[in-house]
Formats: structure tokens, C-alpha cells, sequence
């Protein structure tokens, strides 16, 4: 159960089960940090979205959910925050702890290591939640159950959490070369036949960068997160998209990305960015899903349908997604074109 001294875990790892486990085991290493870390539109987001509320962060007490190796912490405790709890499971807070240590914080900034499900903070309550909880497609890692848990346990009635706002956004791609490549190398591998594994390779999103030119049609907010009221239940969703084709061309696969908002002082501009193929790059990239169909597209056509996304049950921190879709063409050959299919994907 719960201990928080210095050096313990308020978790036994051994306890976890093996997704857990390997989970927490991701964030050991310093390499997925350092991406992290170098990631500047994630990370100063986070410093300029702390630096413009500093009369907000000003001697309140401020919980960072995940710290790794501890820049949210000591951003907030830099921008005035009288205490901030950093809590993270992996042992990446050992570092953190000398990195504290190291810059003058660690009479400001309490590490514990451990899940914040069990640790026992230093404070009943905080007035103010950071964490960096997002994974690709968002949801991917579940993390934000983690922050909702902790919002619901910890955070003061008008409490602020950074950032506060999110939301995932969906496209049609043209991505015949890449999209036939990928399936069509199981056709001959070394002169054997290998499609058994073809089915599996539709079902695996890609998480990769893209052109944004490859974008072919409208965009289309698919669904918008509010942190402060938002329930765990609400991370699974059934909702409905509809995109307008701009150009004569071939929609292989529906792009997917999201965007992050946080709080801002009253009459100011809020710090957000977006992960999408038309800003900078971030770590997340965006992610692919192929359709069963590769649609012949003119100006006008719509694409619309249904994204399904749940928390897979073996692995919670794996999702289940399902598109149907329905591809109204337009126009004199309108019927050969149109096409009506349901695909379904696993992120893990
Ligand atoms: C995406 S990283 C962010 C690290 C750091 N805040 C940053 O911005 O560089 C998420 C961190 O949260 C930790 N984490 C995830 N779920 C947790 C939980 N339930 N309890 C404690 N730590 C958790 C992971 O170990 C990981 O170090």
C-alpha cells in the first residue's frame, strides 16, 4: 500500500500486471524523456502556458501527474507555485530527483515515487493539475484516466488543470504508394506467400508524419474534450464525421490528429497547438488508418461515418477503433463510385 518516503515506491511493481509492467517500464529510460524533452512545441507550450498564468500559479500548491524527469514541476515552481508533488512510477523520478536536486528545487518540489493512484500526497488537496498525459490518437496510454482520477481526489472546487481543452480531428489521404507498398510486400516474400499477414497490417493504424498536401478534403472535429468536467466513461465514444473532397483524386485511409488548449487569463489569446500535418512537427505525429477501399474521389464527393474508439479490454491502454463509412460520390458516374464498409483497428 502507500508509502512515500524518499526512496520507496507506493507501488510494488511486482504487483502490476504484465501490460502495467511493461507500461511504466516504457518511461525507465532516459530516451523516451529526451524525445520528449526535445519535442519544443510540446514542452514550451507547457512553459509558456505556466509563464502566462503566473499570477494563477502564484503560491498555490500545484500536483504534476507523471512528472518523468521533472520539467513541469520545476516550470511551475520556477513561476511562482508555492509547492508543487511531483508523482511518477517509473524510475525516471530517480533522475528527476537529482535534477531537483541539482537546480535548487528540492525544497519547493516533493517526488514521490509510485502510481498517483496510491500515493499518499503531502497535501489533501491542490489547487492546480499539470501533467503531460497525452499519447497518439490522445487516448492511446490512457494516461487521462490517471488525471481525472487525480482531479476528482485532489483538485480544489474551481481548481485549474493544464491544459484543460482537447480534441481529435479527422481528414481524407491520398496514400496509394505507401498504402500499396505496405501490403503488397506479403505477396512475395523471398517467393513465399505471406498474406495471412495482410488482414493484420489493415488492422495496425500508422502513426507516422504526413504531407500535408496528401490531405484531399475538408477537415472535421470529431470530438472535444473539457478536462475540468469530462468523465471516464465520455473516453468512450461513437461519433460521427463528414468531410468534403477538394480535388479529383484517390482517398486510401482517413488521417487522424489532435489539439491542446490551456487555460488563459481572462481576455487573453490561450497557448494551444495542434498536432496536426499542417503545424510544426511534434513527437505524436499523426496517425493513419487505412480503408478496406481505395475511393476515386472528385471535388464535391463526401465522405462520412462513424469513428468508434474504446479502451481495449485485455489492455486498457490499448484502443479499439471502428470505422464505418459511407462515400457519396457525385456526378454521372456517382454510382460505381460510391462505396459503404466498416473497418476495424487495434492501436497497441
Ligand atoms: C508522457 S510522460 C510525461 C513526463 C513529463 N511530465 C514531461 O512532460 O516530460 C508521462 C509520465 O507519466 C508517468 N505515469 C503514467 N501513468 C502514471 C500513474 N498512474 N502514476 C504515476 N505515474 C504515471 C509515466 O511513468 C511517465 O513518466
Amino acid at each position: 500500500m502507500s508509502k512515500t518516503t524518499r526512496d520507496e515506491s507506493a507501488t510494488d511493481k511486482k504487483e502490476l500486471n504484465q501490460f502495467e509492467q511493461h507500461y511504466f517500464t516504457s518511461y525507465d529510460h532516459y530516451g523516451i524523456h529526451e524525445e520528449m524533452l526535445q519535442d519544443t512545441v510540446r514542452t514550451l507550450s507547457y512553459r509558456n502556458a505556466i509563464m502566462q498564468n503566473k499570477d494563477m500559479f502564484k503560491d498555490k500548491v500545484v500536483l504534476d501527474v507523471g512528472c518523468g524527469t521533472g520539467i513541469l514541476s520545476m516550470f511551475a515552481a520556477k513561476h511562482g507555485a508555492k509547492h508543487v508533488i511531483g508523482v511518477d512510477m517509473s524510475s525516471i523520478i530517480e533522475m528527476a530527483r537529482k535534477i531537483v536536486d541539482l537546480n535548487g528545487f528540492s525544497d519547493k518540489i516533493t517526488l514521490l515515487r509510485g502510481k498517483l493512484e496510491d500515493v499518499v500526497l503531502p497535501f489533501p488537496k491542490v489547487d492546480i493539475i499539470i501533467s503531460e498525459w497525452m499519447g497518439y490518437f490522445l487516448l492511446y496510454e490512457s494516461m487521462l484516466d490517471t488525471v481525472l482520477y487525480a482531479r476528482d481526489k485532489y483538485l480544489v472546487e474551481g481548481g485549474l488543470i493544464f491544459p484543460d481543452k482537447c480534441s481529435i480531428h479527422i481528414a481524407g489521404l491520398e496514400d496509394s504508394e505507401y498504402k500499396s507498398e505496405k501490403l503488397s510486400y506479403w505477396q512475395d516474400v523471398y517467393g513465399f506467400d505471406y498474406t495471412p499477414f495482410v488482414p493484420i497490417v489493415k488492422e495496425e493504424p500508422i502513426v507516422d508524419t504526413v504531407d500535408n498536401n496528401a490531405i484531399n478534403t475538408t477537415k472535421c472535429k470529431m470530438i472535444e474534450f473539457d478536462l475540468n468536467t469530462v468523465k471516464l466513461s465520455d473516453l468512450d465514444f461513437k461519433v460521427p464525421f463528414e468531410v468534403e473532397v477538394k480535388r479529383q483524386d484517390w482517398i486510401n485511409g482517413v488521417i487522424c490528429w489532435f489539439d491542446i488548449v490551456f487555460p488563459a487569463p481572462k481576455g487573453k489569446k490561450p497557448i494551444e497547438f495542434s498536432t496536426g500535418a499542417h503545424a510544426p512537427y511534434t513527437h505524436w505525429k499523426q496517425t493513419v488508418f487505412y480503408l478496406e477501399d481505395d475511393l476515386e474521389c472528385e471535388k464535391g464527393d463526401i465522405l462520412r461515418g462513424e469513428l468508434t474508439c474504446s479502451p481495449n479490454k485485455r489492455n486498457n491502454r490499448d484502443l479499439d477503433v471502428k470505422i464505418s463509412y459511407e462515400f457519396e460520390a457525385r456526378g454521372v458516374d456517382a454510382k460505381e463510385r460510391s462505396r459503404k464498409n466498416e473497418n476495424v483497428y487495434l492501436m497497441h
